[in-house]
């Protein structure tokens, strides 16, 4: 489906790159680039981390959707790094075009390691039931994008030339 929009969405799993090539892309564009789990957390004034714990992953989803929705209603020309799951919000690939980060498991696994990284991420606790979330979700990324980028351990200055060169 077209999107209806014009802004630059980054969609992948956890740890794949999309905040850093978000503003390498506001960078060479001039564009604004923002990004869903800050909306996520200034919606409630609360860290992704407490939000899980406090409320549970389904109250994260909502909080997902309705940042979906304010996207949808008000935001264009914008560049979206998007968290790991909100690709699943309904009306997703109408909110602009949607360029998934495709990267391996283990170099995300040796990329977010057990460090600060890992801690801020409630779903990458478990390494087996990131890996198995991982698995499971490839189809739906691959399926929910305009574009497919192999961007394993490329720069992220590389991935937004790719990107660029795409639009
Ligand atoms: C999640 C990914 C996180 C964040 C939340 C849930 C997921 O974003 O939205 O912890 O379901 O994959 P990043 O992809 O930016 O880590």
């Amino acid at each position: 489906m077209p999107p209806r929009k014009d802004n630059i969405l980054l969609t992948g799993f956890m740890g794949a790159g999309k905040s850093d090539t978000a503003r390498e892309l506001a960078k060479i564009t001039g564009l604004f680039a923002i990004d869903t789990d800050e909306l996520v957390e200034s919606l409630v004034g609360m860290r992704i981390a407490d939000i899980f714990a406090a409320q549970g992953e389904a109250a994260f989803r909502a909080l997902e959707q309705r940042t979906a929705d304010w996207l949808a209603a008000s935001v264009d020309h914008t560049i979206v790094a998007t968290g790991g799951g909100f690709f699943m919000v309904r009306g997703f690939m109408e909110l602009g075009r949607v360029f998934f980060l495709d990267v391996d498991f283990e170099i995300i696994r040796a990329r977010l390691g057990s460090g600060p990284q890992a801690a801020k991420r409630p779903l990458f606790q478990d390494i087996d039931a990131a890996r198995a979330r991982f698995a499971e979700r490839l189809p739906g990324y691959r399926a929910a994008a305009h574009h497919i980028i192999r961007a394993g351990n490329r720069s992220c200055a590389d991935i937004a030339r790719e990107i660029i060169g795409l639009l």
